[in-house]
């Protein structure tokens, strides 16, 4: 190759690459508005502080576009929430009426923006010894699709090793109560658990740090 066909390539290269990370930024600033209404209750990137509100970021990009298009379907439960901070500080609303007010593609560019930042585990007191119990009970039943305590975005199956305890529990009621789907597979294994397993497993997740 000729030195000049060297230097075509080059600016070849860096002019791609310009372009390729020209439109992320975009989508990111794009995304970053999109979420600002989110803040008050799920935190900076998702990272909530609240005991009650899910960490979102961190989670995969299919799983987040789902759950929002659920909520917009009304296919998950429409659980009324107050906000705990921000402007709106008191005023309820609920996930349902939020992901209606988001276009699919509104809902993509959020899943890849928030699937992008890291899950920060929550700070939480947990029992030792509730914990071992429900690892092992994990092991057993849960594994096959939330492998490493749940913990590996790649599952699509969301993240469930430092998510907040009190969403955990609230997760399992309305899978009990059948408010919310599972899916096939998790069906049958789910409802095998007796309450105390069940407590167990909020402790395992929570003793994620
Ligand atoms: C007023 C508080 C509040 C606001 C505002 C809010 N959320 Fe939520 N969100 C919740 C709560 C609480 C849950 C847990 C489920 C429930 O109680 O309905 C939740 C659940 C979720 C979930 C499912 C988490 C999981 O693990 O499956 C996603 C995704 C989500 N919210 C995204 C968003 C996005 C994106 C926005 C902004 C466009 C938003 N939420 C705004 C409170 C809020
Ligand atoms: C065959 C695969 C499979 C098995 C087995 C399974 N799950 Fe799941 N689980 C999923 C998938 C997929 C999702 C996400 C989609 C959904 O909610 O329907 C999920 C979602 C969840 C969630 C909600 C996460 C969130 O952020 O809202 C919890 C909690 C959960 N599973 C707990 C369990 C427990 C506890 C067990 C064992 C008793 C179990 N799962 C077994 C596939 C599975």
């Amino acid at each position: 190759m000729t030195i000049n066909a060297k230097k075509y390539l080059a600016s070849l290269c860096s002019g791609l690459l310009l372009v390729a990370s020209g439109t992320p930024g975009a989508l990111a600033a794009d995304a970053q508005e999109l979420l600002e209404p989110c803040t008050a209750c799920h935190g900076e990137n998702g990272a909530s502080t609240e005991k009650d509100m899910p960490i979102i970021g961190g989670m995969s990009a299919p799983y987040l576009t789902d759950a929002m298009l659920a909520y917009k379907e009304k296919d998950w439960p429409c659980h009324e929430v107050e906000f705990p901070a921000g402007p709106d500080k008191g005023k309820k609303t609920d996930m349902c009426t939020i992901a209606d007010d988001l276009s699919e593609k509104d809902i993509e560019k959020i899943s890849e923006y928030l699937a992008a930042q890291p899950f920060v585990r929550a700070s939480q007191e947990f029992d030792a010894d509730l914990a071992a119990k429900g690892e092992q009970v994990h092991d057993a039943s849960c594994k096959k699709c939330h492998d490493e305590g749940g913990s590996l975005p790649d599952d699509d199956s969301g993240i469930l090793a430092g998510q907040w305890m009190p969403y955990i529990r609230q997760s399992f009621e309305d899978f009990g109560s059948g408010d919310r789907p599972m899916t096939k597979k998790m069906k049958p294994k789910f409802n095998k658990l007796e309450e105390a397993d069940k407590e167990a497993l909020v402790h395992y997740y929570g003793s994620f740090k």
